[in-house]
């Protein structure tokens, strides 16, 4: 907090003293709730320009392509930690000593399985179900099983809610894969780590023994790790807004994974396999490429540009090198969507209308690739960003709980009719 102010001059008025506050980083912020008592509002569709909370947990300064957690750059933390790790730092606002990683793994070990009654729920979704459906579902049918946990004022049931989640995200996405393919459900393996267990949930089955591969699983737990939090997006506003209710995190959780799911968001990596898939061959990357410049064709090449990030997106470069050791790894250097996707990203990156417009490849452009190339199918992605991010929505949760907050309820300017009288139905035309 500073002592600067801005002055607002309303014509025939007198001037209005908006208070400015500054963060440790970014932009200082004009405090408008001042406004309303000299009966205005602030107009600002889509949050452009607008910070609608403070918060310690991320920072991302997307003109310089910078994403800090808890102040520690993403290549530091996709290079040298790992995703377990990283959701402690969200939580906790630290680095865990060894003791307390070791600790904070075995709690998220403890707490894998699901509740049996559980399964009875999948058995209501049609086979092909999208995940994301049945995610937003089982997800929020939670605060069903664990009420041991729900009293949002007090710490502890936070925390255990929070490692609940973190714990079982994995189980129920696997699950809902499983389902699809009419396969029994696996139960965790506590001797197996966070991304280990995932793929062993996603591919082992009860006739054999499955091994999973260490490069495959590393891969995974970077991309659980560069999707595990990026402050104020959609989906974690949608969290803190449900939260600002006084709602369960469970329920908070469940609207997260809803607004994720759409393709200007999480859904966007589904999306890019799709595009990849429709465009088929290289020759017809320019084809793709014409109709995402055209103003009349609502087409957008997917997993390219960003809200945030006009310069480019740091998680898209880690991405990138786990793209390129995970084919290298699986042998699949030429597969044909990879170099579609290759061609595209380079035309991309060479037009004019994408320089200028600042649209990069995004986190989601690559994430697609390496997923694809493990083999998980299509519409399971938008899970595993889900799954990723559910420590970010989980931290920002808790610490607006955990700080006095008011229930958000944004305003409106009105454009509709003005007072009128009601009419009987034999008089109007
Ligand atoms: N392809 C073609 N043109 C684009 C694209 C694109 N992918 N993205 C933006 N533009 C154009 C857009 O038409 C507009 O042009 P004009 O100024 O002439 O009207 C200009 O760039 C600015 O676009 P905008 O929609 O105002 O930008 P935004 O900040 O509101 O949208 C976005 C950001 C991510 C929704 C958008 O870039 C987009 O739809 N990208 C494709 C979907 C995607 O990859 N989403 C994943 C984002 S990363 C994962 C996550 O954080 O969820």
């Amino acid at each position: 907090m500073t002592d600067k102010k801005a002055r607002l001059a309303l014509e025939g008025k007198d001037p209005i003293d908006l208070p400015i506050h500054s963060g440790t980083l970014g932009p200082d912020v004009v405090d408008v709730s001042p406004l309303l008592a000299n009966g205005l509002f602030t107009y600002d569709p889509g949050f452009v320009a607008t910070a609608a909370c403070e918060s310690r947990i991320t920072f991302i300064d997307g003109d310089k392509g910078v994403l800090l957690h808890r102040g520690y750059p993403i290549e530091q933390l996709a290079e040298q930690s790992d995703h377990l790790e990283t959701c402690y730092l969200l939580l906790n606002g630290e680095l865990p000593n060894a003791r307390q990683k070791a600790e904070f793994a075995e709690r998220i070990t403890r707490h894998t399985m699901v509740h049996d009654q559980i399964t009875t729920f999948f058995k209501g979704f049609r086979r092909d179900a999208h995940p994301m459906a049945i995610m937003c579902g089982v997800v929020g049918a939670l605060s069903a099983f664990y009420h041991d946990s729900l009293d949002i004022n007090d710490p502890r049931h936070r925390e255990t809610s929070a490692i609940r989640l973190i714990a079982k995200m994995p189980t129920l996405a696997a699950m809902t894969y499983k389902y699809s393919i009419g396969q029994p459900f696996m139960y965790p393996r506590n001797d197996l780590n966070y991304a280990e267990n995932f793929l062993y949930m996603m591919f082992g089955t009860p006739c054999e023994e499955f091994k999973v591969n260490p490069v495959l699983a590393r891969a995974m737990d970077r991309i659980f790790l560069l999707h595990a939090d990026h402050e104020q997006n959609a989906s974690t506003s949608t969290v803190r807004l449900s939260g600002s209710t006084g709602a369960n995190p469970f329920a908070c959780i469940s609207a997260g994974i809803a607004a994720l799911w759409g393709p200007s968001h999480g859904g966007a990596n589904e999306a890019v396999l799709n595009m990849l898939e429709e465009i088929g061959d290289v020759s017809r990357i320019p084809e793709f490429v014409n109709r995402a410049k055209d103003k009349n064709d609502p087409f957008r090449l997917m997993g390219f540009g960003h809200r945030v990030y006009k310069n480019f997106d740091p998680r898209a470069k880690v991405m990138k090198q786990a793209a390129d050791e995970v084919l290298s790894e699986l042998g699949l250097e030429n597969d044909p969507l990879l170099k579609i996707a290759k061609e595209l990203e380079r035309i991309a990156l060479e037009d004019p209308y994408f320089i200028e417009k600042k649209l990069y490849p995004n986190v989601d452009f690559y994430s697609g690739i390496i997923l694809k190339a493990i083999g998980i199918p299509t519409s399971m992605f938008t899970v595993i960003f889900a799954l990723g991010r559910t420590p970010g929505w989980i931290a920002h949760w808790n610490e607006m709980i955990s700080n006095p907050y008011k229930i958000g309820r944004p305003r409106q300017l009105y454009t509709g009719p003005v007072r009128r009288d009601f009419q009987p139905l034999d008089q109007r035309s």
